[in-house]
């Protein structure tokens, strides 16, 4: 562990408010700040920070925390990479604290980086080692790539059989263990073999210029046609994007989304070093709110097939959600822009790129593809299709825009359209109405809490644990008191998280060293924002005196005894159906 006092150094050293500031824009309410949250997307500001108990809450995601959980989730580190990252902005020499310690937590993302960093020099290396490297490089000569771009891009080679990426780590003085753990081993009865054999390798690199993943391409037809590194305690695929580092360097204005690496490549070879690409997964929210940092528009140009064009309507929304405004790439005569460019050239591209249209003609386009617009039956199709795509649309003004020119792109009457559109959104607000309602009815009553998962059977209680436990985050010292004669105990807690969180603070406060950031490295990402939103709902009020938590304590206690003793607990009913005596309960067979 990184001792108690000198977290809290780095902690007094790392103000809350400086550090959200260079990621959330926030605004002054009263006391507290609010920006935009940074872990959802959101069109009003819910994201809240308390400089007061130097925490945050997000009253729409749930998200919660301090300084150091803040630096966790954003820049996607573990504990102790957080509280490295804040000790080196704000200037303090960590001291060496035991390596063991910091092993508990699995491999380090220092090591994996480490790892990353000789393993793409090794791979380049075999690309163009002599007697190796051959198939490799000329995969990559068939598929055109020029060696600026192989260059550029530090591309690599590994061979098809052996284990000589094992050999090669563990001769740098890297475990078997971490070798597994970085995706360049896996494990067989017959022990560690290389992970990727027989691939040109495409090294990942973060904006920081770390290398931080691989994905890497067979050389023929065989499967699976991609391998990449999964998750690591150095990468997150969800959460990065191919070529950003490069993209972000780039003055356009937009970014070009592509689905593959080579189609990155050879835009980037072509002159649109603007072009990025999702991880061998679904475009997701994260990365379109990492994309936000740095351009207001994204060019998405998809595969041209049908499944590419599924995707591209599916990354449209997430685009718009995330405040990025969506355009669309229209291409014929290729599957992809790699092939696209490859065939027509760079400047046919660039003449696509200005003729990409934005999400209205990408919807009427699909329609107009999916219908005979010619037959009268196929026509009430295209047009109920429109109308339930208008009907989506968030703003009247754009609903308004969209009725005007679908109507005239379908040929149809505008009134009957708007009545369409509005029969459709009548519909939908019904539908989402009744989902919120059930989801109300299980929020209330606590079903489903997968944090606190006792929550259901001893909502009261745990109602008032959550007060108790914000005070006590607030006044450590609290649990010195004695409210009816003796001090707060761990068996006074009806759910097993409230008992848990209650040791563990009054271990720490009765030593004088709690710190709500302690509980980052012993309680669960879930369990510690459960725990902030304690701290962040109690921290709103202005009733958090002694005599304020001694009336909790002795509210809890006796939920407490009619719980224990009480005919109505569920342990009680269980108990009695089980047994055969009894009354059921009422309502129940
Ligand atoms: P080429 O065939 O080399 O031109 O590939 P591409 O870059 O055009 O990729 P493709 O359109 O086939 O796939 C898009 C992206 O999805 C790739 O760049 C990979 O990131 C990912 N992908 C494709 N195939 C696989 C696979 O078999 N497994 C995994 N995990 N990812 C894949
Ligand atoms: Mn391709």
């Amino acid at each position: 562990m990184i001792p108690a006092n000198v977290i809290d150094d780095i902690k007094a050293r790392s103000d809350i408010e400086t550090v959200v500031s260079s990621v959330v824009t926030l605004k002054r309410t009263g006391q507290n700040l609010k920006g935009l949250c940074p872990f959802h997307s959101e069109k009003t500001p819910s994201f809240t920070v308390y400089p007061g108990t130097q925490s945050f809450y997000c009253f729409g995601c749930g998200a919660a925390g301090d300084v150091i959980s803040f630096v966790m989730r954003t820049e996607n580190l573990d504990y102790v990479s957080a509280v490295e990252t804040l000790a080196k902005r704000a200037g303090i020499v960590l001291p060496d604290f035991d390596e063991s310690d910091r092993r508990e937590q699995g491999v380090t993302r220092t090591r994996v980086l480490q790892m990353n960093l000789e393993a793409a020099k090794f791979y380049r290396q075999m690309l163009f080692d002599e007697q190796t490297g051959g198939p490799g490089r000329q995969y990559l000569a068939e598929r055109k790539l020029s060696m600026a771009a192989i260059k550029r891009f530090g591309l690599g080679y590994s061979p098809p059989s052996g284990s000589r990426m094992l050999k090669h780590l563990s001769s740098l003085g890297f475990t078997n263990q971490e070798i597994q753990t970085a995706y360049f081993a896996g494990k067989s009865e017959r022990g560690y073999y290389d992970y990727f054999r027989g691939r040109v390798m495409f090294p990942i690199i973060d904006v920081q210029g770390n290398v931080i993943a691989f994905g890497g391409r067979v050389l023929d037809d065989s499967k699976p046609k991609y391998l990449n590194t999964s998750d690591t305690p150095a990468f997150k695929k969800t959460k990065n994007l191919f070529a950003l580092n490069y993209a972000k360097n780039t003055d356009a204005g937009y970014f070009i989304l592509c689905e593959g690496y080579m189609d990155v490549i050879t835009l980037h070879d072509a002159g649109f070093g603007m072009a990025v690409a999702s991880l061998g997964t679904a475009f997701t929210e994260e990365q379109a709110r990492i994309i936000k940092r740095y351009v207001p528009k994204v060019i998405l140009s998809y595969d041209s097939d049908e499944a590419g064009q599924k995707a591209a309507n599916r990354a449209i929304g997430i685009l718009e959600k995330a405040g990025i405004e969506p355009k669309v790439l229209r291409m014929s005569g290729a599957k992809d822009p790699d092939e696209y460019i490859k065939k027509y050239g760079a400047d046919r591209f660039r003449s696509l790129i200005e003729d990409s249209g934005g999400k209205f003609e990408f919807m009427t386009e699909n329609i107009r593809r999916k219908y005979d617009i010619d037959n009268p039956a196929d026509r009430v199709k295209a047009v109920a299709e429109v109308a339930a795509a208008i009907a989506d649309l968030y703003s009247n003004v754009e609903r308004d825009i969209w009725i005007e020119r679908a109507s005239k792109a379908f040929s149809v009457d505008p009134k009957s359209l708007r009545a369409d559109v509005d029969a459709q959104r009548k519909r939908s607000a019904k539908e989402a109405d009744k989902k919120r309602r059930g989801e109300l009815i299980r929020i209330t009553s606590g079903l489903g809490d997968r944090v606190n998962t006792d929550f259901a059977k001893v909502p009261k209680a745990a109602k008032i644990e959550e007060g108790i436990l914000g005070m006590i985050f607030l006044h450590p010292d609290y649990i010195t008191r004695e409210p009816g004669g003796r001090r707060l105990r761990e068996d006074d807690f009806l759910t097993e998280l409230g008992r848990r969180l209650f040791r563990f603070t009054a271990e720490n406060a009765e030593s004088g060293t709690f710190q709500f950031g302690l509980l980052n490295g012993a309680f669960t990402p879930d369990e510690v924002s459960r725990a902030a939103k304690m701290l962040a709902e109690r921290a709103d009020l202005s009733v958090n005196d002694g005599e304020t938590f001694d009336s909790y304590v002795t509210a809890l206690r006796e939920e407490g005894t009619r719980h224990g003793e009480g005919a109505d607990s569920l342990e009680a009913v269980l108990a009695r159906r089980r047994s055969g005596t009894g009354e059921p309960p009422a309502g129940q067979p």
